[in-house]
């Protein structure tokens, strides 16, 4: 792990209960750093968080749906409320519903915009007032390789996160004069529950596409929030950074 010193940081992390949000949400409490975990499932949530509890870190489990504007905005008070203030926001929580562009359903559609990019936009929203107040801020912004060069299947995946990379750059113009960055990271392929339901044949043309051969973990993408999540970046903001093991597209 990257070694960065987040003591006395707070930080948010949606879609915490697992996967490359559950990585993020470890390396920042291993850094230091007091985690608010969100996710929607309460008793996956909880026990994760108990992980992290147990291995020696802060953090404590809010349940919430981050395409809930009002429940955000609860939870964000509950956050606030709990630790005084937010250093961090990392927003990861992401859902697919692929399907070929012909057959994606309004409900399709609506969903993984809602809580890919809405989702984004609502956390990013309830906390930024406190990173403004203490003129010190970090946002980082789970997008994918999908949102730069699209993938078939994935029409409304790849809409709401190239989504996410210009909201990205449009708040790091809007923040920087408070010593707020916000940067994106574009994961390739990573082994979570997400990309689990693939055929195994689809996972090895992908492997084979990928020169440092492996598929990624979530730990390779909590490096790179490390990275952003720095005290010593604040030089950095407005980048969309792709972590794909190289991937030939
Ligand atoms: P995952 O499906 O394993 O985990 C997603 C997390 O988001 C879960 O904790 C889930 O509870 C949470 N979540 C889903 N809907 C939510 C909602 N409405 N409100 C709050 N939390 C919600 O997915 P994975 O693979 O860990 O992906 C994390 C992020 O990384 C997503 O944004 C995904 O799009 C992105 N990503 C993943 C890649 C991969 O290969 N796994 C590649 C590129 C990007």
């Amino acid at each position: 792990m990257i070694q960065v010193d987040l003591t006395g940081k707070i930080a948010v992390v949606t879609g915490a209960t697992r996967g490359i949000g559950l990585g993020i949400a470890k390396a920042l409490a291993k850094s230091g750093a007091k985690v608010a975990c969100i996710g929607t499932n309460e008793e996956k949530l909880r026990n994760s968080v108990q992980g992290i509890v147990d291995d020696g870190g802060d953090a404590k489990a809010y349940v919430c749906n981050v395409a809930d504007s009002a429940a955000v905005d609860a939870t964000a008070k509950n956050v606030l409320a709990d630790f005084g203030r937010v250093d961090i926001v990392v927003n990861n929580a992401g859902i697919t519903r692929d399907m070929l562009v012909r057959r994606i359903t309004d409900e399709m559609w609506d969903d993984v915009i809602n809580v890919n990019l809405r989702g984004t936009f609502l956390i990013t929203r309830a906390f930024v007032e406190s990173m403004r107040k203490s003129k010190w801020g970090r946002i980082i912004n789970i997008a994918s390789i999908s949102g730069l060069i699209g993938n078939k299947g994935q029409a409304n995946y790849s809409a709401s996160k190239a989504g996410v990379i210009g909201f990205t750059r449009t708040i790091s113009k809007e923040l920087g004069n408070r010593n707020i960055t916000a940067n994106a990271i574009c994961p390739g392929f990573v082994e979570t529950d997400m990309t689990a339901v693939l055929e195994p044949i689809y996972v090895q043309g992908i492997k084979d596409r990928i020169p440092v051969g492996r598929i990624g973990s979530p730990d390779d993408i909590a490096n790179a929030v490390l990275f952003f999540a720095s005290p010593d970046s604040s030089y950095v903001t407005g980048q969309i950074l792709t972590v794909d093991g190289g991937l030939i597209y």
